[in-house]
């Protein structure tokens, strides 16, 4: 009853609302997308529990707090630093389930069949969450799995109240979830939507978890869990079965490694997308006095945006899940290449991204979310976890309060045709049985002299890597505080479409007009807010860690 008093008082808490100014502490710090995840595991660091012990206990919390992209039927990224000075990278993507076949989506004619590979069953691949965090913890982890997992099924048992938030998303998917009895069971009161305030509890997930607290992962890939999953299946023709759930294994993979101005730059590999094209565009970007051109400057975003035209144009060709296909990493993160890649540069002109026209995709990133968390002794994690859309493929496998993802939309289901974020691919990412669909996430840890300086991350579809490569630019290159470096407006370009996207107020009336002039074409500002990410960052500067939420949602940083 205690613990329930302090959940609510915490919603209420100013501390926890929309915070221009960045939260110091000296002990440890947790920025997510929820305050209450947040607050669980600062609640671990604070017993005794580690970076890592906090962030198992902050992503099993986001996936009863926060269902949209919190999840335990998804999958994600932690890239993570010990306080030895070691740098590890778990991937817990989704596979193609074993029955996948590269044309699955597509009709007789070979044309795309709408939304099958978004909104059915179909739509999702084999979720890697559980495995992931639970490898997370019995490897570098100090604390059990009770003990991390009970606040998770603590709110989701007891409950906890919607905030206005919240309770507005709820309303707005309850259409698309209208198909699904047990979606609509869990995400309304018999169809009506929830209030601001009322308390929502979800008893099958907190049975869910309460399986996997007690019997790990066979309690969520074997056994009750499992069939739940596979009867969800087979009521909607999806292709996920038993065997697929009990093959399913988290790897760690050899981080992405590259440097910028004396900084060490540590991200996520193949199948993720983020690591690689961040380091690509750092190489493209070193040679240049980022900081002379000036934040906002056109000549800085003109700079940046071709840096992102030519390295997402590599992304279609070069990027897909390394265990599938020979991605070449080496050559992609290498300073020579990035100088060859950017050797048609024209300071003056906008190169051509080919004659397209302009396609469109999210300006408000509900899909995936990213938190960071550090603790007093130097170990870090930067974790990005997804279902991909915003509550994935909306359906809720009946009987466990499993929300499934709908991964299966970051493969390239046809060459060239563009996925919902307007991302194409080629034969690298075709649907493969057990392969993992290319990502964008982009969790990153920036280290000096070996010593943790900034963590970031942030979801967003194709703007992720965008997302975290200006907070990076920004902390480095422009010395910015923290909370500038996150809150600050961002760009975007992603070869194609040929067209720029911005946050409301990002780009000055007379930069827009020496864009236009250097042949920048389409430049879309967002018709709201501040526009996309939601790069819940870390920073260490001089014995002091600051956490900074994106003050474009909310959620929290809580330090102490
Ligand atoms: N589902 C979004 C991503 O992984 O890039």
């Amino acid at each position: 009853m205690r613990i329930i008093t302090i959940l609510f008082a915490l919603v209420a808490l100013p501390v926890v609302a929309a915070s221009p100014e960045a939260v110091q502490g000296k002990n440890g710090m947790v920025t997510s997308r929820s305050a209450l995840a947040s607050e669980v595991g600062v609640g671990i660091l604070k017993s005794g529990g580690n970076a890592i012990d906090a962030a198992v206990a902050t992503g099993f919390a986001l996936a009863v707090t926060y269902p949209s992209a919190g999840n335990i039927g998804g999958g994600g990224f932690a890239v993570i630093r010990l306080e030895n000075g070691e740098v590890l990278i778990l991937d817990h993507r989704e596979t193609a389930p074993g029955s996948a076949s590269r044309d699955m989506y597509l009709d007789a004619d070979g044309d795309v069949i709408r939304g099958l590979s978004t909104r059915t069953h179909k739509a999702s691949g084999v979720p890697g969450t559980v495995d992931g965090l639970l490898l997370l913890l019995q490897h570098h982890g100090t604390k059990s799995r009770k003990e991390v997992m009970a606040p998770a099924i603590l709110l989701a048992k007891d409950g906890f109240p919607l905030t206005r938030n919240l309770a507005a998303q709820f309303a707005r998917v309850l259409q698309a979830m209208a198909p699904y009895p047990a979606s609509k069971a869990k995400f309304s009161k018999n169809g009506t939507p929830y209030a601001a305030g009322d308390v929502w509890k979800q008893p099958d997930l907190a049975a869910t978890l309460e399986e996997i607290s007690k019997k790990g992962r066979d309690g969520f890939y074997k056994g009750r869990v499992a069939k739940l999953i596979v009867a969800e299946m087979q009521r909607g023709n999806g292709d996920i079965s038993l065997a697929d759930l009990a093959d399913y294994r988290s790897v760690w993979r050899e981080p992405i490694k590259g440097t910028y101005r004396g900084y060490d730059i540590w991200g996520m590999s193949p199948p993720s997308s983020g690591g690689v094209l961040i380091v690509q565009m750092l190489n493209m970007l070193e040679p240049y006095d980022v900081k002379a051109l000036g934040w906002g400057s056109a000549q800085l975003i003109h700079l940046m945006v071709e840096a992102q035209r030519r390295a997402y144009a590599d992304r279609a060709e070069h990027l897909g899940d390394s265990d599938f296909y020979n991605v070449p990493v080496a050559t992609l993160t290498s300073k020579a290449y990035a100088r060859k890649r950017f050797g048609d540069f024209d300071p003056d002109r906008a190169s051509d991204s080919e004659a397209i026209g302009a396609g469109s995709w999210p300006e408000e990133s509900a899909e995936t979310t990213h938190f960071s968390v550090m603790d007093g002794k130097g170990n870090v994690v930067a974790l990005t976890t997804t279902l991909n859309s915003g509550y994935g493929s909306k359906i809720v496998a009946a009987g466990s309060g499993i929300l499934l993802n709908n991964e299966m939309n970051d493969f390239s289901i046809k060459k060239n045709v563009p996925n919902q974020f307007g991302l194409i691919g080629r034969v690298a990412n075709a649907i493969e049985p057990g392969k993992r669909m290319l990502s964008s996430m982009s969790p990153t840890i920036v280290t000096k002299d070996g010593v943790p300086f900034l963590v970031t991350g942030s979801p967003g579809g194709s703007t992720i890597i965008t997302t975290a490569l200006q907070v990076i630019v920004n902390v480095i290159d422009h010395e910015m505080t923290l909370e500038d470096a996150v809150s600050l407006p961002r760009f975007h370009h992603q070869w194609k479409p040929d067209s720029i996207s911005y946050g409301k107020h990002g780009i000055s009336p007379d930069s827009l007009k020496i864009l236009q002039q250097m042949g920048h074409r389409n430049l879309r500002a967002a018709r709201w807010g501040r526009g996309f990410g939601d790069a819940n960052s870390i920073l260490y500067r001089d014995g002091v860690i600051y956490g900074m939420k994106d003050p474009r949602n909310e959620g929290a940083a809580i330090g102490y």
